[in-house]
């Protein structure tokens, strides 16, 4: 798999320590509250659990599969509610957790499907941001990285559903697209 790789845009040291920044910031945000941590699958998988591990603070896990890329380099442009959260958000406090945010579709998507449902309130805490890449306007609250335009694996982000396994981020080679 590391063959595949033309360039690692953060290390698994980088990764880490942005973690643990970010759930930082997360447990000083809420205080007392008790938020539903919400982890956007499959990407957000290996993100949200290590953020949340050594927060010591108490809060709900819940998981929402949506997908719009289908394994390709190219968002669909529809975001499709695969498999849904059994929790009701009605009057609480709601934490979103991303692998990333590109098109803002998908954020987009699930803060108006929870808003629809009365969330009291939604923050977002994305690992990746690609301002660059927005196509309609969605905004984090807790951010790890800005990252370049370009099409990133690895830490739960994948290609063709593979490379998610990756301890880092990188950037494939581009015959990997070319070849497929
Ligand atoms: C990816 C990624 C985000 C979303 C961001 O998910 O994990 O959820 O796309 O892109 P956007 O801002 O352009 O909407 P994907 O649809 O690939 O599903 P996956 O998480 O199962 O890979
Ligand atoms: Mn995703
Ligand atoms: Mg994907």
């Amino acid at each position: 798999m590391d063959n595949d790789i033309l360039k690692v845009l953060y290390s698994k040291s980088d990764i880490q320590e942005a973690c643990q920044r970010l759930g930082k910031e997360i447990k000083s945000y809420y205080g007392d509250k008790v938020p539903v941590v919400i982890g956007v699958l499959k990407g957000a998988i290996f993100f949200m659990t290590d953020v949340i591990r050594d927060t010591d603070m108490y809060m709900e896990l819940d998981f929402m599969d949506v997908s719009s890329y289908h394994g390709t380099t190219q968002s669909s442009g529809v975001v499709e509610l695969v498999t849904d959260i059994s929790t009701d958000i009605s009057g609480r406090d709601v934490l979103i957790m991303e692998d990333i945010v590109d098109t803002g579709r998908t954020l987009k998507f699930l803060i108006d499907t929870l808003n629809d449902r009365g969330a009291s309130s939604i923050k977002v805490c994305t690992l990746l941001d690609k301002p660059s890449g927005r196509v309609v306007e969605a905004s984090s609250d807790f951010i790890g990285f800005e990252v370049p335009n370009e099409f990133v694996v690895g830490y739960g982000l994948d290609y063709e559903e593979k490379y998610r396994n990756l301890p880092y981020i990188g950037v494939l080679k581009p015959e990997i697209y070319t070849n497929n």
